[in-house]
């Protein structure tokens, strides 16, 4: 889908979108265009149920005096609140109509009382339409034409379309990472393994990221017993992934900020085997470290000015002869040892030593991981939050925030001594599963049990990572989720 930005005109063809509020109340482009085609709106909408509410669409066949074929009615809910609804949603859900629709080429009018606010609006929009037009179809090959989507032209009408097209240049940086780590989530696992996400990550070298892949060899010097005991069972021997994004020379003393992501490329729980229905599931186990990825492509492809390093473990959890069993002691490459009493609870593992080495190596002002963690966070938060726990107000305080912004909802989880209590082992110093009680909280403080006094953040990202149903900008499948909230995190706080 081709997306332009053009100065407010009748289309001569397809579909033209225009706002109408609760209330029935024409936008003064859905008013112009009644007057144009003598009423036909008027007249439609009051022989329809549609009142103009936020998530209602009305089609109606445009008069034989107007060439174009369509006029397509959005509801934009209480009048007045044109401005503050979100226009990326807006975008999304227009785009997925004109699918449905069958349509080829559209233009969206936009009606805003302040003409300095229409350039972002619709570069917003054109963002959240694009956000929703993604598939992942390469495996596809029997595919008839009327079941591909049809949308080829999306047209923003805006005063300064040069304004608007400027505002959507970053944007679209975002997009296509958003794009590229859907794509490297939703590939199967005999397709994605440590060796081949790795060597996807690589191709963020043309856009000038440092791309760094340690092999087994240099992780067992440095000590990563945890995380290579994880992949031990698999054919597919594991790496760490560590990319540098350096936007901002001039502060090159400064520290980096650091992501980290779980990259577990498949789960099959190892030798504490999963059952059987819904395994397929855990090819998106390396969701943490695709969005991580994404979003060195997503800062490096907007060039922002910001020192960024990240690092992701990569992983095949496998049973087999050679595989890590219950019971095993290993010791971390922080010192501490950890007593493996479930193999299925590997995510700890992995990043318990890519997060001692982005310590260690990187000395980062702050550091975030993510990670699908825990089936736990699923149960307590469902698909609509992601679980933030974090040793620092301010740092979660931003995430919050930043999350709220983009509709990448978070919802802070505890952290606590008592909690911590709950993994002492009597054969190590820590074990890797607590209780059946708080699962996630227990995840989360293994996991700080291997961060030094450095502000931290945890996001458990399990339940938000795939969708079951279309959203208005992300469609079923893979989300990115967390990509999009800390590019606004980075452009937010921590940008020149
Ligand atoms: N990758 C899973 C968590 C998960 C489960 C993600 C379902 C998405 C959907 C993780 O490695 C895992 O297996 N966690 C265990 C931990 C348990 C053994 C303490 C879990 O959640 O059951
Ligand atoms: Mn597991
Ligand atoms: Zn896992």
């Amino acid at each position: 889908m081709k997306i332009n930005f053009a100065a407010p005109r009748l289309p001569r063809s397809g579909t033209i979108v225009a706002a109408v509020a609760e209330g029935r109340k024409l936008s003064p482009s859905a008013e112009r265009l009644d007057k144009a085609s003598d009423g036909a709106i008027t007249r439609a909408i009051a022989s329809s149920r549609f009142t103009g509410r936020s998530d209602e669409f009305l089609a109606v066949l445009a008069p034989a005096k107007l060439e174009l074929a369509r006029i397509l009615l959005v509801g934009t809910g209480k009048p007045g609140s044109n401005e503050a609804g979100s226009p990326q949603n807006r975008g999304g859900q227009i785009a997925a109509q004109l699918n449905a629709a069958g349509e080829t080429n559209a233009a969206v009018t936009i009606d805003l009382a302040k003409p300095d606010q229409q350039a972002d609006f619709a570069a917003q929009l054109a963002f959240g339409a694009r956000l929703r037009v993604y598939r992942f179809d390469k495996y596809r090959t029997k595919e008839k034409p009327e079941q591909r989507p049809t949308l080829e032209e999306l047209t923003i009408l805006v005063e300064d379309a040069a304004a608007a097209k400027r505002a959507f240049q970053p944007l679209e940086k975002v997009a296509e990472a958003v794009f590229f780590s859907r794509d490297i989530i939703s590939e199967p696992a005999n397709v994605i393994y440590p060796e081949t996400l790795a060597e996807a990550a690589r191709g963020l070298a043309k856009l000038g990221v440092e791309v760094e892949v340690l092999d087994e060899k240099q992780m067992k010097k440095l000590g990563m017993n945890a995380l290579l005991g994880v992949g031990q069972g698999s054919t597919h021997p594991p790496r760490l992934l560590v990319l540098q994004w350096h936007g901002n020379p001039k502060a090159k003393n400064q520290a980096p900020l650091a992501f980290v992501g779980k990259g577990v490329t498949f789960d099959t729980g190892g030798i504490s085997i999963k059952p059987a229905g819904g395994m397929e599931d855990m090819k998106w186990d390396m969701a943490g470290a695709g969005v991580v990825i994404g979003l060195l492509k997503a800062l490096a492809g907007r060039k922002a000015k910001v020192n960024v390093v990240g690092i992701a473990g990569l992983v095949e959890n496998m049973p087999s002869g050679s595989a890590q069993r219950p019971g095993d002691i290993v010791t971390s490459m922080s010192g501490q040892t950890v007593e493996v009493l479930n193999t299925d609870a590997e995510g700890r593992l992995v990043l318990a030593d890519a997060l001692h080495y982005c310590q260690t190596r990187f000395k980062p002002q702050l550091m975030v991981d993510l990670a699908t963690l825990t089936g736990a966070i699923i149960v307590a938060l469902g698909s609509e939050h992601a679980g933030l726990f974090a040793n620092n107000d301010e740092l979660a305080e931003r995430l919050l925030q930043s999350g709220k912004a983009v509709g990448e909802k978070l919802w802070r989880m505890p952290l606590a001594e008592a909690y911590d209590k709950l993994i002492d082992s009597d054969a190590a110093d820590v074990k890797n599963i607590g209780g059946r009680e708080a699962g996630s909280v227990t995840a989360a403080q293994f996991l700080q049990r291997f961060v030094k006094d450095v502000p931290w953040a945890h996001l458990d990202i399990a339940g938000t990572t795939w969708s079951k149903k279309d959203a208005p900008t992300v469609p079923k499948g893979a989300t990115a989720f967390g990509l999009r909230l800390l590019d606004r995190f980075v452009a937010e706080h921590y940008e020149e």
